[in-house]
């Protein structure tokens, strides 16, 4: 069994340290400019500007049914939905404002076709909320929000009451909870505490926002009461169940800051630079660096949420398209070093060789060699001989022949004077396999 022990979490975390990978999903008005879903922000969009997105939402390609063939296909066990993001678009049918997708062209419950069509591949259903909202009338102008420079901006906030808007949130979380059947994963956005009032707006004494603006404890504790067992991430600014960091690689298994504790987190990244369908952007990651960041993400405990942006006429356009099936090339086959798979045990991990990552089955009878720089021949790993019951790739399962210890003589496969290591015996050419995996069945 795996020696790692995680922070006790009040959700049922168990199959989401299994399962491991997810699908994130970004959709929303934004996805009509086409150029990040903080556009409205980033640009100082009017709401008469903004209200034409809403006018030709008209997403006539929308298929979830598609959308969850890919994400099977890739592999992702569970999936995220933008319900509502920041610019307070709502993409499910609520009662408590005409700001949604039943009132756009779209004429239907958006949410509801993805709840569906998810849950019928067996896939886990999640929702992000944005505890920001650039829309609602008594959320208050900010350090992020779009009205922020407006001429009139110092009054904008007279009559505004959040305590109204945290309200506003309970009854679309408590709409979210109890219309679409069970949810795993409520995932808030996010928490902005330590702004400061910028020199050029003394009007706005309150730039950020954090636990107490949204009322977090009643709002958790109405989505725990609704939906008990669920998952919820850490951006209400008070600690719950995953810790989630955000477009960047984490080198180590995440930790609680006060107890040092191992914590169950997923790393959430998008294909290219944007959130949100983002027609122009061209940072789109290569093939490898896809399957290594959720090999990287798992060979140290953690989950990997990966993110599309949908057009505005709901499909995922190509190249998102073309990044979900590297994944389903590579897990078709490589799927069972992940799933139910966490950090390898420290006695693997000394003798690990440059460019290859371990990740160890949770029941620790499976350890999985991941190799990143293919070498010609042979490949010498620390601290596997006499530990080695049989050796094979895990693509398709032919044989990995193996020397232990140290090597006498001239033969093609130069061992190695560490009498603790293998020796494996590699075909020249690197398999057809983005990242070849060798799976060790221990003694
Ligand atoms: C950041 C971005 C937001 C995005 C989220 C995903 O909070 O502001 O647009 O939805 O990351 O984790």
């Amino acid at each position: 069994m795996s020696s790692y022990v995680t922070r006790k979490t009040p959700g049922d975390t168990e199959w989401f340290r299994h399962d491991r990978f997810g699908m994130f999903i970004h959709w929303g008005l934004y996805a009509l400019p086409a150029r990040h879903e903080w556009i409205k922000t980033r640009e100082f969009i009017p709401e008469e500007k903004y209200d034409k997105y809403f006018k030709y939402f008209n997403p006539d390609l929308y298929d979830a049914k598609e959308w969850a063939r890919q994400a099977k296909a890739a592999g992702m066990k569970y999936a995220v939905f933008t319900a509502k993001h920041h610019e307070g678009f709502c993409m499910f049918d609520t009662k408590y404002t005409d700001y949604k997708c039943t009132n756009t062209p779209a004429g239907r419950d958006l949410v509801r076709e993805y709840v569906d069509a998810f849950r019928a591949e067996g896939i886990r259903i999640g929702f992000y909320y944005s505890l920001i909202d650039w829309h609602h009338p008594d959320f208050t102008v900010d350090f992020y929000h779009p009205r922020r420079n407006d001429p009139d901006a110092a009054e904008l906030n007279n009559g505004r009451d959040m305590k109204k808007y945290a309200l506003y949130m309970r009854n679309q979380v408590e709409e979210l909870l109890t219309n679409y059947g069970k949810i795993d994963i409520l995932w808030f956005d996010f928490s902005y505490t330590n702004k400061k009032t910028p020199a050029d707006k003394p009007w706005m004494t309150k730039p950020g926002k954090g636990k107490d603006d949204w009322e977090a404890e009643e709002l958790v504790a109405l989505a725990r009461k609704l939906q008990p067992g669920i998952i919820i991430d850490n951006r209400t600014d008070t600690e719950q169940d995953i810790w989630t960091p955000e477009q960047y690689q984490p080198t180590e298994w995440v930790r609680h800051k006060e107890t040092g504790e191992l914590v169950t987190w997923e790393a959430c990244q998008t294909f290219s630079g944007s959130w949100g369908y983002y027609r122009d952007e061209q940072t789109w990651k290569s093939p490898e660096m896809l399957i290594r960041m959720l090999i990287n993400t798992v060979s140290i405990g953690g989950n990997l949420l990966m993110n599309v942006g949908p057009t505005s006429r709901g499909y995922i356009d190509h190249r998102a398209e073309a990044a979900l099936g590297v994944y389903a090339d590579w897990m078709k086959y490589n799927g069972r070093s992940i799933y139910g798979c966490t950090m390898a045990e420290p006695e693997f991990l000394d003798g690990l060789p440059a460019d290859c990552r371990y990740t160890q089955s949770e029941d620790g009878k499976r350890l999985y060699l991941h190799i990143y720089s293919y070498p010609f021949k042979a490949l010498t790993v620390g601290g596997l001989a006499g530990k080695i019951d049989y050796a094979q790739f895990l693509h398709d399962g032919s044989e990995v022949l193996y020397t232990e210890g140290g090597f006498e003589g001239h033969s093609m496969l130069q061992g190695c004077d560490d009498d603790t290591a293998v020796t494996f015996n590699l075909p020249a050419i690197k398999p057809n396999t983005l990242v070849p995996v060798i799976e060790i069945f221990l003694k």
